[in-house]
């Protein structure tokens, strides 16, 4: 398996282009089992879950193609992906391939809105929690679907198609609100979501979907009303920036001090965050090319921040946010609030000097004068990640051990950081 090894110490200085948002991506791709024409993704970044996906949604017959740039030509092209759903030949999702990427769960949308029947693997235990799909389920029931669950197995039936609803969600979910999205567009009627998710990726979907012909309003809010369609159409839509790949370098260039634009990205997708990075001592400008971060000298602040669901503090910066706190200048106070068992980055970072007590949901952590290198690894993308950012600051050597977590969700993570002075090498297996 391949390593990363990072050399601490070195400010970053540059410029990082940020790629398209891979919890939007995959959603979009998902998105194309609702038509049989033809769905034009640009933007869409090169990473493992995007290629997973592709061979999901190849085994239920989409063909597709990619064009544009190809990998490694340039740092500011996604690939634009081209998805057919014409002929799709099976509407079951096997446990082999589910199993291995959680959002792909959601095709049971598209597909039993568009054919009546879906059977699609539980996607089983995660590293970051239980992560259920009861919110999910419920929300296909109040759309007409019929549920039963055999043999690991969820099937879904609604031979007459799906009729509009009432979904009252009891929490925020993401997942579940994509999933009645795509659902009620081909739904007979009008749905309604209440507490509805309002992250930026929703946004998107809708709008990729409005741009499909499905007709949505308050996206964005947590009321969402869905006039259902006979039918949606193709359509081309341009993948959002990724707000927390921005907010994870923003982190780095906090840690390492140094002066970086990220390109391409909006802060309004990750405004708190922002706040946060300013609470702590880094300076943080909207410029036009996109977000422009720099700390200078002083030293970092500690913070007390809580996760939630956006507009909130997100739980995918949450690991990230920690490793900056490692060597602030005093004690930080982080709660997650969305995942339990979201500490695994936690041992790790301690391997590197840190100092972290938990407290059920509330990591305490208190500031050391510096880390030391060392071998770590992560279960999880965002946990990797930030031992990248720990490694970025810590004296000597830091040694990143199953580096295929971050391949799932950061494009070129070495070459973006490289090219600002980090001192990072991918070592092959
Ligand atoms: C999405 O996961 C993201 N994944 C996650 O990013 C992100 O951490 C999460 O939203 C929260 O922002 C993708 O977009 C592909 P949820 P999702 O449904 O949709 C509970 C990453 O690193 N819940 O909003 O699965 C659930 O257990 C990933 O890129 C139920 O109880 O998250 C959690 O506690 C990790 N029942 C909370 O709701 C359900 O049926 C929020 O989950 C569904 C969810």
């Amino acid at each position: 398996m391949d390593r990363i090894v990072i050399r601490g110490g070195t400010p970053l200085n540059g410029v990082i282009p940020i790629s398209g948002a891979k919890n939007a991506a995959l959603p979009l791709m998902i998105a194309s089992l609702l038509t049989e024409d033809t769905l034009e993704l640009v933007n869409v970044p090169r990473l493992a879950d995007v290629q997973l996906l592709l061979r999901i949604l190849g085994n239920h017959g989409v063909d597709h193609t990619v064009a544009g740039k190809r990998p490694g030509q340039s740092l500011e092209t996604g690939q634009t992906l081209r998805l057919s759903a014409r002929d799709v030949i099976d509407t079951t999702a096997p446990y082999d391939l589910v199993s291995r990427m959680r959002a792909s769960f959601w095709v049971i949308a598209p597909l039993v809105a568009r054919f009546g029947e879906a059977r699609v693997s539980m996607p089983g235990g995660c590293a970051i929690g239980t992560r259920p799909v009861d919110l999910l389920l419920t929300a296909l029931e109040r759309l007409g679907a019929e549920i039963e669950v055999d043999g690991g197995y969820v099937i879904a039936h609604a031979p007459r198609g799906l009729k509009g609803g009432e979904i009252a969600f009891s929490k925020v979910t993401v997942s579940g609100t994509h999933v009645a999205l795509m659902a009620a567009s081909l739904a007979d009627g009008t749905t309604v979501i209440d507490n509805a998710a309002r992250e930026p990726e929703i946004v998107d979907l809708a709008n990729c979907l409005s741009k499909m012909g499905a007709r949505i309003g308050g996206a964005g809010t947590s009321q969402i009303v869905i006039d259902g369609v006979p039918r949606l159409h193709g359509a081309t839509h341009e993948v959002l920036p990724d707000r927390i790949e921005t907010g994870t370098y923003a982190m780095a260039v906090a840690v390492t001090g140094g002066d970086v634009t990220l390109a391409g990205t909006r802060p309004e997708l990750l405004q708190t965050a922002l706040d946060v990075l300013a609470e702590a001592g880094a300076t943080v400008q909207a410029t036009n090319e996109g977000i422009r971060v720099h700390r200078n000298g002083a030293g970092l602040s500690p913070v007390d921040v809580t996760t939630d669901p956006f507009p909130g503090f997100p739980t995918d910066l949450q690991a990230q946010l920690m490793a900056l706190m490692t060597v602030a200048n005093g004690t930080s106070r982080i709660r997650e609030t969305i995942f339990e068992n979201r500490f695994m980055h936690v041992g790790e970072l301690a391997r590197l000097g840190a100092r972290i007590r938990l407290d059920g949901d509330l990591a305490v952590v208190e500031g050391v004068d510096r880390l030391r290198g060392a071998p770590v690894m992560a279960t999880d993308l965002r946990a990797s990640v930030s031992l990248v950012i720990a490694g970025l600051v810590a004296e000597g050597e830091t040694t990143i051990n199953r580096v295929y977590h971050l391949d799932r969700g950061f494009e070129a993570l070495e070459a973006k950081l490289g090219r600002c002075g980090a001192q990072v090498e991918r070592i092959r297996a």
